[in-house]
């Protein structure tokens, strides 16, 4: 029989787990305050509301209709070749980005270690504001480490088989159902004690105060790959799990409520993060991009009290985040599996994560001295990874996904979905019904196109 969530909390606990993620907490700060901060931030709101919404109903919308994974939900709808390949190319671009968020959980995991133990706030000198970046020295030293890098991943691993093995309620509902209230409350903790750092105004108004002259295409590509990557879309994984949802689910509201969430944990780790990078200067060369919020947390908890104590709930928040949404992520291969090869629960799952080991050491080691000069377009075989899956794959994706909802699915598959067979009110279809057949493949690829010109 075909796995369902157990209940409405559970199903919207475990879709939000899956955009609240690594996505949010290290990965948008960290594009922010690459992209120009809150120019950045407007472009990202207006691509969740403009384009993220319509394409979650939309994969809402495939994977209950179809009832399976991303591409056998296609094919039962009865999408030609190559519509079912946009499928294929969402289980692809979400592999992909297993591997290097693999990498990243388990950067996490060290950190929680570390926080644990007390090691990382051993020999801190001085915690003054305008003090050197130290925690920026043990991140770039812990990252160069590709061994102990590696450590970490296979330990993350091995907490997402137990995970994945128990399957859909037992599994991912239960653990969710915990997890994300404990996140939103720690947030708001971490957000309250970060706004009255010295310098929180300044890292404020870096956040919300837009610069225009910023706007450039790549910028709104950057944003618009952060919005598609941070609410999940394009990966997959929408499909797969509303092919858990129940048929009384409301999509619309559904789309909303997790895109809205989701948006509010990215803002919050904002207004966390950029008042610590205000205040103790770390905002200079070197110090952003990927390790960004492995960097300025410690320096903001250093100077609380109970150091250990803020640092071990962050870290342990985060790493269960990171859980939530890499159950999420290997699920897409696995339920792609189960259902095409018919294979069972547990060789599904070790057929998506025994090849992930070569994948993500390769990731592991990416920052390693010897291995940091290979460059693919400049970056480094983590960024360029990241980069292709995020930029490309998840945006081209979901143009042809909207092509196909909006033109080419049963005649009024969308409405169906959207009003569950007739039986609720939905005032909102014809305004999504018009974004995804014209706005949304119009507007990704203008962006797109603006990019590489
Ligand atoms: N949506 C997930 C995240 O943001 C992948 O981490």
């Amino acid at each position: 029989m075909k796995a369902k969530f157990g209940s409405k909390i559970g199903l919207i606990a475990a879709t939000v787990g899956s955009a609240v993620g690594l996505g949010n907490i290290w990965r948008f700060p960290a594009e922010a305050q690459a992209n120009g901060g809150a120019a950045f931030l407007l472009l990202y709101i207006a691509c969740v509301f403009i384009l993220g919404i319509p394409v979650m109903v939309s994969e809402f919308a495939i994977g209950r209709g179809g009832q399976s994974d991303a591409v056998g939900s296609l094919k039962n709808l009865g999408a030609r070749r190559p519509w079912w390949a946009v499928g294929g190319l969402a289980i692809l671009a979400s592999y992909i980005i297993l591997w290097f968020y693999m990498v990243v959980a388990g950067w996490t995991f060290e950190y929680l270690w570390q926080s644990l133990t007390g090691h990382l706030y051993q020999s801190v000198t001085s915690t003054a504001p305008g003090s050197t970046a130290q925690f920026a020295v043990r991140m770039n030293e812990f990252i160069a480490n590709g061994f102990n890098a590696s450590i970490n991943t296979y330990i993350v691993m091995a907490v997402n088989i137990a995970i994945l093995l128990l399957g859909v309620q037992k599994g991912i509902e239960r653990l969710s159902n915990i997890m994300m209230p404990m996140l939103f409350v720690l947030l708001l903790v971490f957000c309250g004690v970060s706004l009255t750092l010295d310098r929180a105004i300044e890292g404020v108004e870096f956040f919300l105060r837009p610069d225009f002259s910023k706007i450039t295409p790549r910028v709104a590509l950057n944003a618009l790959g952060q919005a598609f990557f941070s609410l999940s879309l394009g990966m997959g994984i929408l499909i797969t799990y509303s092919s858990y949802f129940p048929s009384s689910t409301k999509l619309t509201r559904t789309a909303v409520t997790v895109s809205l969430l989701d948006m509010l944990v990215a803002i919050l780790m904002g207004l966390i993060i950029f008042p610590a990078v205000m205040t103790f200067n770390l905002s200079g060369e070197g110090l952003e991009g990927a390790s960004l919020v492995f960097i300025t947390l410690p320096e903001v908890f250093a100077r609380m009290p109970f150091t250990r104590l803020w640092s071990v709930l962050f870290f342990l928040l985060l790493m269960l985040a990171a859980l939530t949404s890499t159950i999420s992520i290997a699920e897409v291969t696995i339920a792609f599996l189960q259902d095409r090869f018919k294979l069972s629960r547990v060789k599904a799952v070790m057929a998506a994560m025994l090849p992930l080991l070569v994948f993500s050491t390769i990731c592991a080691y990416s920052y390693s001295p010897s291995f940091e000069h290979i460059r693919i377009a400049g970056l480094t075989i983590f960024d360029a990874l990241d980069y292709f899956a995020t930029n490309i794959c998840l945006p081209v994706g979901s143009i042809f996904l909207c092509i196909y909802i909006g033109w080419f699915s049963p005649r009024g598959f969308l409405w169906r979905e959207l009003t569950n067979d007739g039986t609720v009110k939905s005032h909102v279809f014809k305004l999504m019904l018009f974004i995804i057949r014209y706005v949304a493949p119009v507007l990704i690829a203008l962006i797109l196109v603006g990019t590489f010109m």
